[in-house]
């Protein structure tokens, strides 16, 4: 059978990272695209040279967070992930989708995704976050095939509905021996308790809590007043404690 020419080149660009994050949940809504996006933002100022890949095909809203709705990539064999800010290169679908939709499953998700993954251009990163997509399925699981050694950020909210799904999950990651860098409780009031047990049960880091922060919504779309609000303060302590790059 013929390789599959698009899986080298997958490698070459994916070896000049030195360390890929990838922040999922199971859950939908619970702020894993807020997460990444601002993680690669607090990244990108400390210095470190930081991409952004948003992997939600049907979703795609890093740009909305990060303000950039009219990027456009510069294309030399192959696309150059958007440079959305000093030491942030940045990637996502949307400019070949907009505002329409991405009706995809199966086979033709995991095309598209080899695809994308294969033609980004990324330069010698010291990190790239990953967004990713809801739910335990291709995507995911062609991730895991395709992407060498990420490590997990899981996001979970304190509720219930969440916990169940998140710990289905976990089960998955622990069963597949992947990387679980820790669990981050997001959206919180005051009560994280939730969120500690099942880091507990499944002897994975609790890394911290992030508040829920209503004045968020009024600074989308604009880096550096993110970079001001409670939320990033919180992420930027869990950076400082737990984030340690190669
Ligand atoms: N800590 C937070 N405080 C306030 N709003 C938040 C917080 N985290 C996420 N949100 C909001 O919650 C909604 C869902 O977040 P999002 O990051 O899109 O979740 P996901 O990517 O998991 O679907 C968005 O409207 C987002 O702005
Ligand atoms: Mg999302």
């Amino acid at each position: 059978m013929m390789p599959d020419i698009r899986l080298y080149r997958l490698k070459k660009t994916m070896d000049k990272v030195k360390n890929i994050i990838s922040v999922a949940s199971g859950k939908g809504g619970v702020g894993k695209t807020t997460i990444s996006t601002v993680l690669s933002l607090i990244l990108s100022e400390r210095g470190y040279i930081t991409g952004l890949l948003d992997l939600d095909f049907h979703g795609p809203s890093c740009h909305t967070i990060l303000g950039i709705d009219k990027m456009e990539y510069e294309e030399e064999k192959g696309i150059n992930p958007y440079k959305a800010a000093e030491n942030l290169y940045f990637a996502s679908i949307y400019p070949f989708v907009k505002n329409g939709y991405v009706p995809l499953r199966g086979m033709e998700l995991s095309n598209a995704l080899i695809e994308f993954l294969s033609i980004l251009n990324w330069k010698e990163l010291d990190c790239l976050i990953i967004d990713m997509p809801p739910g335990m399925g291709d995507v995911l699981l062609d991730f895991i095939r395709l992407v060498p050694s990420p490590k997990f950020l899981i996001v979970a909210t304190n509720s219930a509905l969440v916990i169940q799904t998140v710990r289905r999950l976990i089960k998955f990651m622990i069963e597949g021996n992947f990387n679980i860098l820790g669990i981050v409780a997001n959206m919180i009031r005051n009560d994280d308790a939730l969120v500690r047990e099942l880091a507990k049960e499944f002897s994975i880091k609790f890394l911290g809590s992030v508040p829920f922060d209503q004045y968020f919504e009024k600074v989308l779309g604009n880096m550096q007043e993110i970079l001001r609000t409670n939320l990033a303060a919180a992420l930027s302590d869990i950076v400082e404690q737990y984030i340690k790059l190669k």
